[in-house]
């Protein structure tokens, strides 16, 4: 399948990280993998595809921490600059160019874009009050804040964003404010600033995202209409900090502030791409790629950071096309994720309860790490990195089906066919491998065009076990006994599956297609870059070695088995990382707070008959681990009830205790058995369910209101 499409090329951003601390698994996952793979596969079809990133060096988080380590923000962003950057080489994310918006580049390009949006009159200049630390003596920009959600009750809520629930707050709304810096009350007081007039795009930013409704992410498009349900309002795009990139007007009243870090981020994908031209000895490039309209600008990003991307970043483009006509396109998609958690629980850099890609990588190689993250693409739910499954990947999956098949086809032919591809596989073998095989090629190329990272490495994988299972049906070392001629073509068939195999697969694990091409006697032919008018997928699918082809002689085992032992160590700092946390954690909230479902009427509501019941009886069904039998006293009635709770309670421990029964809905059969009601229960953070215990002394029967 080849998309018709009317764009020329493509331009990937991915988000660029603070450089205040080392990216970690979660990063990967939601962000740079997919768009790696994604890049990768455009390039392997040899279009024009272009990948910037970069480190996002101001902000309250750099200088936060900087002050908790009492370096200068210099300090930190360099090291955690490069850091990050030598960590994604490492995991081959292939940016082509890697920026950072402390660069020279930067600076003028956000300078530009402010003075040039300012210079309209467009943006709105208002003193308004805001929180100040007597103490240290300077204003609290954002996150200099902490305090209670209101909208979560979490009390770590920081003043731009609350962690837990994913509300974008203003310092001012949060309950029992604090400042980080002394921990004092902080104080309101005037100050001056520079909104950008979000409200006087709304309509055009209500188009677009209607114009991609269908096609982006439902997530996306959420997240973005309950922003323009709500109204669009003016947002402070200048801030009173010392680090940062100083407004660019020379009136005293702009002396001492910064950009917002947000306002100047974004921009940053323009930078990196003017670096990136200017280091190809064509500066002017850059303009090729944001300012045609046959350019595909596709941001990936995390959940986290969808409305600047949807919302302000759009409306920043238009109020600088407004002022110039310089004609800078919008994103035609905005692939966000959903977050990774490992092992069950949310990473988290503040509470370092993470695994750092840098470090991972010094023990695993990258390929284990990218197909295991691959196959849990965080695409709609969150999802899940756990050691054990990481091994099961590793052993079953690349081990025994791709590196097992790949390297039994070439010993072979290098122990009975003198290393040479012993026959033709002919157009007719081909077709002959039949329609698993070929379906299969549609598959893939839909999904990942789709950005359906993790149906893109279940169809890489399906290739793999389909060769597997050739190789295994077809026994050529057993019918090389009685039919050498067949064992050949058996084996001719398998070293043309070695090829496609090696290109399948190099998006989400590129080092190991390079050492299958190796063994293939193809050399490294796969290059970082796309080559124009090459379309090495297209290739990928046709019998690509001919008879007397000549391997390199060279044979090895693609993936080291990981074995229990190997994964002590990280068990145990594991285990270390939690008894840390131990006490934070148990004075936590909820670390999730799922979107609340629609309103109902009053009317709606009181259909439900909720009741205090008692439990009487409880046993275990048999042949199922997750559902407890309970006979519960309900008024004068007995009620049978089925709960899926046998996992998290001894069914003797229920005995005695009242309950939640929603008592009217209606009987359900389950194995067998009816259950006449539902009790209710609380989802604790790692999905495992408590009761809902009510107090009161003789209250059974009682109506729950
Ligand atoms: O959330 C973050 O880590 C931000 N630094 C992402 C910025 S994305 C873009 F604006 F550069
Ligand atoms: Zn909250």
């Amino acid at each position: 399948m080849s998309e018709q499409s009317s764009f020329k090329r493509t331009l990937v951003t991915t988000a660029l990280p603070y450089a205040n601390g080392p990216v970690h698994l979660g990063h990967l996952a939601g962000v740079y993998l997919p768009a790696d793979i994604y890049v990768r596969f455009k390039r392997l079809k040899g279009e024009d595809i272009l990948h910037v990133g970069g480190s996002d060096e101001h902000g309250v988080p750099i200088t936060l921490t900087a002050e908790k380590e009492g370096v200068s923000p210099q300090v930190v962003v360099d090291r955690y600059h490069e850091q990050n950057f030598k960590a994604f080489e490492k995991c081959n994310i292939s940016f082509d160019h890697y920026g950072r918006t402390s660069s020279p580049v930067h600076h003028k390009t956000a300078q530009e874009f402010f003075s040039d949006i300012e210079k309209t009159g467009v943006l709105v200049k208002k003193t308004e009050k805001h929180f100040f630390d007597e103490k240290a003596g300077h204003f609290l920009s954002d996150r200099y804040v902490t305090g209670t959600c209101p909208v979560c009750g979490n009390p770590d809520a920081n003043g731009d964003q609350c962690e837990k629930c994913g509300t974008y707050l203003s310092a001012t709304e949060l309950i029992d404010p604090k400042s980080k810096v002394s921990g004092e009350v902080p104080v309101l007081k005037d100050t001056l600033h520079w909104y950008f007039p979000l409200g006087k795009f709304q309509q055009r930013l209500e188009s677009y995202i209607d114009s991609h409704a269908k096609t982006w992410r439902q997530n996306v498009v959420n997240y973005s209409q309950t922003w323009l349900k709500q109204g669009l309002s003016d947002r402070a795009i200048t801030r009173d900090l010392s680090w940062g990139i100083k407004v660019p007007l020379e009136s005293e009243e702009a002396r001492d502030k910064v950009l917002y870090v947000w306002f100047d981020a974004v921009l940053g994908y323009i930078s990196s791409t003017k670096e990136w031209a200017a280091l190809k000895g064509d500066y002017e490039r850059w303009k090729t790629y944001w300012q045609s309209p046959d350019t595909r600008l596709i941001h990936f990003i995390g959940k986290d950071n969808v409305v600047f991307h949807t919302l302000m970043f759009p409306a920043i483009l238009m109020a600088k096309n407004d002022a110039t006509s310089e004609g800078y396109i919008l994103a035609e998609n905005v692939p966000s994720s959903e977050f990774m958690n490992f092992e069950g629980k949310k990473f988290s850099k503040s509470r370092n309860y993470a695994v750092y890609l840098g470090e991972f990588l010094e023990t695993f190689p990258a390929d284990t790490l990218r197909y295991t993250i691959a196959i849990n693409y965080p695409e709609n739910r969150d999802t899940d990195f756990s050691w054990k499954d990481f091994q099961n990947r590793t052993n079953g999956e690349l081990a025994d089906t791709l590196g097992n098949f790949v390297k039994r086809a070439v010993d072979f032919t290098n122990s009975k066919f003198q290393g040479e591809v012993p026959a033709e596989c002919s157009d007719e073998d081909w077709k002959a491998l039949g329609e698993e095989w070929h379906t299969n090629y549609q598959r893939y190329e839909s999904a990942i065009e789709a950005f359906h990272i993790r149906d893109t490495a279940i169809a890489a994988m399906d290739f793999a076990r389909f060769a597997n299972r050739y190789l295994t049906e077809s026994e050529p070392w057993k019918v090389l006994k009685t039919n050498p001629d067949q064992a050949a073509k058996t084996i001719a068939v398998c070293l043309n599956l070695c090829y496609t195999l090696a290109m399948a697969f190099f998006p989400v694990i590129p080092d190991t297609s390079r050492k299958i091409l190796i063994m293939l006697g193809i050399g490294d032919r796969i290059p970082d870059e796309a080559t124009p008018g090459i379309n090495r997928w297209q290739k990928a699918f046709k019998p690509r070695l001919a008879k007397g082809h000549k391997l390199s002689g060279h044979s090895e085992i693609l993936f080291k088995k990981i074995e229990d032992k190997d994964l002590e160590p990280e068990l145990k700092k594991i285990e270390a990382m939690l008894a840390a946390n131990a006490q934070t954690e148990a004075e936590q909230p909820s670390a999730k707070f799922e979107a609340l479902k629609p309103n109902i009427s009053f009317e709606d509501f009181s259909k439900v008959d909720l009741r205090v019941a008692t439990v009487l009886e409880c046993e275990a069904v048999p042949k199922t681990n997750k559902l407890l039998k309970l006979v519960l006293q309900l008024g004068p009635e007995k009620r049978q009830v089925l709960a899926g709770i046998a996992e998290f309670y001894k069914p003797d421990t229920l005995v005695g205790k009242n309950v939640v029964l929603v008592a009217n809905l209606a009987p359900k059969k389950m194995r067998g058995l009816e259950s006449q009601g539902m009790i209710l229960a609380v989802e604790g953070n790692n999905g495992e369910l408590n009761i809902v215990e009510p107090t009161g002394k003789n209250i059974n029967g009682n109506i729950v209101r």
